[in-house]
């Protein structure tokens, strides 16, 4: 399964992308999670206390010539169909079962310029075949003009992170609008920062949540996150000889997220 995580900016995409990785690879199942913002903190997120240990694939200068047969001269003839199937194990950053690659600078199929190195973002993202329990996670940039069709296409899910205000919400359902156009089915939403974890709000969560649901017409509502300042730490803790451990936070929200995970698994 393939799941790009949107939203606007600040909404806890990254935070909700780190999440999900946690889970599933605390559950034993082989991640893929891609860090697609140009302004990349996924991996800090994911418990890695050196950023500079994931390079990302934009400045891959020696595997991108290899795979694409591009020479350094700008204009020359390229493999548009690189081969992408050995990139995860290759060259991502293995934190336990979870491969994390950081796309960098690099367009992720859409628009601009057809170089190198969108050729291979381009075929990672679209020709990687994953297996069945395996699963693809994508920490996008807000908004998804970055997005190009046969990427957009090639995910099975696209889940949109709200807060619970009007704006993160009017986002989503451009998100939702944007998604349509580039002719992707499957978008659902999650709220985060709903509530204060540990406080019992009474009715008034789920009061909120009927609102934001209506407000996001026929996007579902697939899940919520409360607010929780222990979240800054991130979801998992790495050992020093590479073991991965959930960091309090993530072990508080485990249910939440799980429940997200199944929620997706049953609609797509
Ligand atoms: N539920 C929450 N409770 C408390 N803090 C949170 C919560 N969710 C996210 N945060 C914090 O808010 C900040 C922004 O979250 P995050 O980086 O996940 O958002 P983002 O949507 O990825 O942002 P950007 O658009 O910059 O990529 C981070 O410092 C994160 O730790
Ligand atoms: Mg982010």
């Amino acid at each position: 399964m393939k799941i790009a995580i949107s939203g606007k900016g600040g909404v806890g995409k990254t935070t909700l992308s780190a999440m999900l990785s946690g889970v599933l690879a605390l559950e034993d199942r082989r991640v893929i999670a891609i860090d697609a913002d140009p302004d990349a903190n996924l991996a800090s997120a994911l418990g890695v206390g050196d950023e500079t240990q994931v390079v990302p694939l934009a400045e891959m200068h020696d595997m991108i010539s290899e795979r694409t047969g591009a020479a350094d001269e700008p204009g020359g003839y390229f493999q548009l169909n690189p081969k992408v199937d050995d990139i995860p194990d290759e060259y991502a950053l293995k934190i336990g079962n979870i491969r994390m690659l950081a796309l960098g600078g690099v367009s992720q199929g859409g628009g601009g310029c057809i170089c190198p190195a969108t050729a291979i973002v381009k075929a990672l993202l679209v020709h990687l075949i994953i297996g069945r329990d395996d699963i693809l996670i994508m920490d996008m940039e807000a908004g998804l003009e970055h997005l190009g069709r046969a990427t957009a296409q090639s995910m099975d899910a696209l889940v949109v992170v709200v807060n619970p205000d009007r704006w993160s919400v009017q986002t989503a359902v451009r998100v939702r609008d944007l998604a349509g156009d580039l002719g992707m089915k499957k978008v659902f939403a999650v709220v985060n920062r709903l509530g204060i974890a540990g406080q019992d709000a009474g009715g008034e969560v789920q009061e909120k949540l009927e609102q934001i649901q209506t407000a996001l017409g026929d996007v579902p509502l697939i899940g919520s996150l409360p607010m929780d300042p222990r979240l800054g730490e991130g979801a998992l803790k790495i050992a020093p000889d590479g073991a991965i451990a959930p960091t309090e936070a993530l072990t508080a929200h485990t249910g939440a997220i799980e429940s997200i995970i199944a929620e997706v698994r049953s609609r797509v």
